[in-house]
């Protein structure tokens, strides 16, 4: 009986030990004690976090399965409310937040916190910045897994110098490969080589200089398909690309005929007019809401049709029914022109109603199940600011007049600015 129990004890400490075998716990003396050339695969959590909770399993999923597969990426976690400087030094600004450092660089991973989408990070960053497609085959099988695909063409030039910096940076988003002409299926054609090409959407497209600017802007812009699902994080994601995102909101489960006829619609205008949008815009199907409901400042009704601006949170809502491509190209071209006029946004007033706003949603299921720990959330802070605001008026009372009366003027809200990056 003892022994079966001590047999017991053993294990469970053998396991325990193999579990964290597989994750490290990091704190402070990281930087200094790491091997330089390790890559790692950080997960910066706090303890009272209940994503981070979450995250916990799969984390030690992550590390487990990285080892059995002979990966050189190494994981750990830190707690980055005890250990401050490791998470100033990477830049934590919520949690759980998941990075990866290789030679010194950071990246840091905005996807999904699934296991796949978080190993398939891992491989990306650890692997080498460019692949080489090095036959048809390779090509074909690669051409199978992504659904966008950057490929460069062509020898050795100033432009491969080029794609590999933009890889260097964005390969935490995604692939970069390189293929000779001569391994490409007969049927693709480029103007000149040596070229940059993405394939996406059953076709492909060749990257100008001249039409599409810079090469890093042109592949963070290009690097969504034009038209498809998009959950939370992809969306948040997106506000880099600059473009606006036309969403049709669906049900999560059974979709109504309605739903189904939006769908049909966004997804034909963004097939058969992609000349005329495919540089402004993104389409796309959604069907958690929640995102567009704190956006919005309102519950959204499903299914609907709405344009949203990432990079300064506005948004456009057609002002009639749409029912038709005609009616859904007219919304659009609005919305390029400044004829409809845009909404939200992230000026001052908005700002502060957006705050409202969340704290009502977080305070108000506290209300429903428990009144008075509500009451005292609100009634507390607000005690505590009407005595400062006392105490300042008095104060500000003694001084000159003058100095009283200051104005705070809101800055110029900027809705059309789709090239300003998120300020926050
Ligand atoms: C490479 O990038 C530099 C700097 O951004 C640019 O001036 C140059 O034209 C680019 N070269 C090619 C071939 O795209």
């Amino acid at each position: 009986m003892l022994e079966t129990r001590s047999l017991v004890l053993l294990s469970v400490l053998l396991c325990m030990s193999l579990v964290s075998a597989f994750v490290e716990e990091l704190d402070d003396s990281f930087m200094e004690t790491r091997a330089a050339d390790d890559t790692w695969l950080i997960k910066f959590y706090a303890p009272w976090c209940t994503f981070c909770k979450q995250l916990d399993p799969v984390w030690h999923q992550i590390g487990s399965e990285l080892k059995s597969q002979g990966s050189l990426v190494n994981v750990g976690k830190t707690d980055a409310t005890t250990h401050t400087g490791l998470a100033k030094e990477f830049r934590v600004r919520g949690y759980p937040a998941i990075l990866m450092l290789k030679k010194g660089v950071k990246y840091n991973y905005s996807g999904p916190r699934t296991k796949d989408g978080i190993i398939d990070f891992a491989h990306r960053v650890s692997g080498p910045l460019v692949r080489s497609l090095s036959s048809l085959q390779l090509f074909q099988h690669a051409m199978n897994r992504h659904v966008v695909m950057f490929v460069y063409v062509g020898a050795t030039s100033q432009l491969k110098g080029n794609y590999t910096s933009a890889a260097e940076e964005l390969i935490a988003h995604t692939y970069f490969f390189s293929a000779t002409k001569d391994i490409l299926p007969k049927a693709i054609s480029m103007p000149s080589l040596p070229a940059v090409v993405v394939f996406k959407d059953g076709t492909y497209f060749t990257y100008t200089e001249k039409l599409d600017g810079d090469l890093k802007t042109w592949i963070n812009r290009e690097r969504f398909p034009s038209y498809f699902k998009i959950d939370s994080y992809t969306l948040y994601a997106m506000g880099e690309s600059g473009k606006l995102v036309v969403l049709v909101l669906v049900e999560e489960k059974k979709q109504c005929e309605e739903s189904l006829r939006y769908k049909g619609l966004v997804e034909r205008v963004s097939a058969n007019h992609r000349h005329l949008y495919s540089r402004s815009f993104y389409f796309g199907v959604m069907e958690d809401s929640d995102y567009i409901s704190g956006l919005v400042m309102g519950e959204v009704t499903v299914p609907s049709l709405i344009v949203v601006n990432l990079a300064n949170d506005g948004y456009f809502v057609p002002p009639a029914g749409v029912e038709t491509e005609r009616q859904l190209m007219d919304f659009l071209n609005g919305v390029l022109n400044g004829t409809i006029q845009g909404q939200g946004g992230n000026g001052v007033a908005q700002r502060l109603r957006r705050f409202v706003y969340n704290t009502k949603d977080t305070l108000m299921p506290v209300f429903r199940q428990a009144p008075l720990l509500g009451c005292f959330l609100v009634g507390f802070p607000l005690a505590i600011g009407a005595l400062f605001c006392y105490l300042f008026r008095k104060a500000q009372c003694a001084k000159d007049n003058e100095e009283n009366i200051r104005l705070l003027a809101p800055p110029a809200q900027h809705h059309n600015k789709l090239t300003s990056k998120k300020s926050d």
